[in-house]
């Protein structure tokens, strides 16, 4: 057996996948959707949905992060029938905060199909995988080599980072991805390539990190072209970004006379869909909405209450902040009143908590 892997793979893509492995058994961070080594020696398969559910978390956000929205999902919906059982609106409520929230949608809708067309069980391959809503080539890679065994290559940030510089590839991203893909596909093993795709998202993670990386501690120094030119930090070389545009509008925070915040609905499509929000003058990607209190939902006495940012994918977004205590009032069509004590279990994405935050800054 090791003699048929030596035949079709060179040497040095065994040591580095072995010295990974080795260093994997040492250093892997305990994280609650994983298996540790021992514990798969013992024959303990990852779960599926909790890996599944990781990476999807995982998208866009970092460890520390996922860990109290992982925790509060796995106590609410333990398996993945658990959550298709769910509705949209809890599942969106319970992710308000993680950002990207086409995310929490496609998550629900894989769930449903999971146990709709497939006895409440994952595929388990990358292709079968690939098929679901919210999967993509790096969800279903990752999804297939951690909790199916599968020979994937995966390929996130980090992994990105360890091999251009294990290759020292000048090539800009994106352009590079192709070559990071091929390299990291030759290095993957056919056995433990779970761990090994871990492995590699753990050294970037601590010790392969942007800026100062602690070579001295790689499990892969001996290999690494960028150490070997002395420097490492000058990979992945990177595209200039295109700046993105600055849009402005105004939010507007009505309090009641019982602390209550006035919110309503956003529309089914297009950004932060169906969640939450306070009044706002109508803005978009490509177009500003009025930053004065006149594009108030209603007359009141506005006050000014700051400003605040956001980056969103495609623009930044500068909301000018109004305040108005407005006494005792019926909420009007499409609105509601929120108690200031249940704010925390509304789908507000976080540019709302920090419009909120502005108006009333107690309140998260
Ligand atoms: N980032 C994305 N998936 C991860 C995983 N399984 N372990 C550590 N970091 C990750």
């Amino acid at each position: 057996m090791a003699e048929d892997r030596a035949a079709a793979r060179p040497q040095p893509a065994l040591q580095m996948a072995d010295a990974m492995l080795a260093w994997y058994d040492q250093h892997h961070r305990a994280l609650p959707w994983r298996m540790t080594p021992a514990e798969q020696r013992d024959g303990v398969r990852p779960d599926p949905y909790r890996v599944w559910l990781s990476e999807i978390m995982l998208q866009q956000t970092t460890v520390q992060a996922v860990k109290t929205y992982f925790a509060a999902f796995t106590d609410r919906w333990p398996t993945v029938c658990d959550l298709a059982a769910a509705s949209e609106e809890d599942v969106l409520k319970a992710w308000a905060g993680l950002g990207y929230y086409s995310r929490a949608r496609n998550l629900k809708r894989c769930a449903d199909i999971i146990v709709r067309d497939h006895h409440g069980r994952f595929p388990g391959t990358v292709e079968g995988l690939r098929a679901l809503p919210g999967i993509g080539d790096y969800t279903a890679a990752a999804i297939a080599a951690i909790a199916f065994d599968r020979q994937a290559a995966v390929v996130d940030g980090n992994v990105e980072r360890v091999v251009s510089r294990l290759y020292a590839i000048d090539t800009p991203l994106p352009a590079a991805k192709r070559e990071i893909r091929a390299r990291t596909e030759a290095v993957t093993p056919a056995t433990r390539p779970g761990d090994f795709a871990q492995a590699m998202m753990d050294l970037g993670a601590t010790l392969c990190t942007p800026r100062r990386p602690s070579c001295i501690l790689c499990p892969l120094r001996t290999h690494c072209a960028a150490l070997t030119d002395h420097d490492p930090e000058r990979f992945p070389v990177k595209a200039a970004k295109k700046e993105k545009p600055l849009r402005s509008a105004a939010a507007f925070v009505a309090v009641d006379a019982r602390s209550r915040i006035l919110l309503r609905r956003r529309p089914p499509s297009g950004l932060l869909a169906s969640m939450s929000e306070v009044p706002t003058s109508p803005f978009t990607a490509r177009s500003d909405g009025e930053t004065g209190c006149g594009a108030a939902p209603f007359r009141a006495e506005w006050q000014p209450a700051g400003q605040i940012r956001h980056v969103f994918t495609h623009f930044e977004l500068a909301l000018t902040v109004y305040r108005a205590d407005v006494g005792t009032m019926s909420a009007p069509d499409g609105h509601w009143w929120s108690p200031s004590t249940d704010i925390r279990s509304e789908a507000l994405p976080t540019v709302f908590r920090k419009v909120i935050s502005a108006a009333l800054p107690d309140t998260f």
